[in-house]
């Protein structure tokens, strides 16, 4: 079940390349990967980090900073909490065994290789991008 409904996202997903690019023909500038946001966290340790990590697992596959792909965006989780450890340490937890739920029915797949303190990079990277 799981599997299928993975399938079904990345099916989505597919779509919605294919489709951006038939819309996409007259602007030529819009970046690829989105930018640092514009309060400068690039000077940030905890941002660099979590920039590093996403850059080598696969969230990028389901989640954009600034726009819901088959996951939230991750400005919109950064709004829906506080970051502080508590939170820090539900979602690492929740980025290493995947769920479903809180932002609808697709599930998030686990990351059971994802090393605990790794997964906690990436929750704080993601909360500090609250607007
Ligand atoms: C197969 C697609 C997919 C991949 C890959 C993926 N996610 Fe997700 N992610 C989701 C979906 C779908 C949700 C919403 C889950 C829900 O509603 O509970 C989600 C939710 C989240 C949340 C919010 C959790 C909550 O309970 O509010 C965080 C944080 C997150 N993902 C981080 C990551 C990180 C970091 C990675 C890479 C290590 C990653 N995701 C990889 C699909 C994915």
């Amino acid at each position: 079940m799981k599997k299928y409904l993975v399938a079904i996202a990345l099916l989505v997903f597919i779509g919605a390349c294919s489709s951006n690019k038939a819309s996409d023909n007259k602007t030529t500038d819009a970046p690829a990967v989105a930018a640092a946001p514009a309060n400068d966290l690039s000077s940030n340790p905890d941002y660099q980090k979590g920039v590093e990590l996403i850059a080598k697992s696969d969230c990028l596959t389901c989640h954009k900073t600034d726009s819901k792909l088959i996951g939230p965006a991750y400005k919109d989780v950064a709004a829906k909490y506080e970051n502080n450890d508590a939170n820090v340490a539900m979602l690492a937890s929740k980025i290493i065994k995947g769920g479903t739920g809180v932002w609808g029915q697709i599930p998030m797949t686990p990351h059971a290789t994802l090393a605990e303190a790794d997964a906690k990079a990436l929750a704080k990277y993601i909360l500090l991008l609250r607007k």
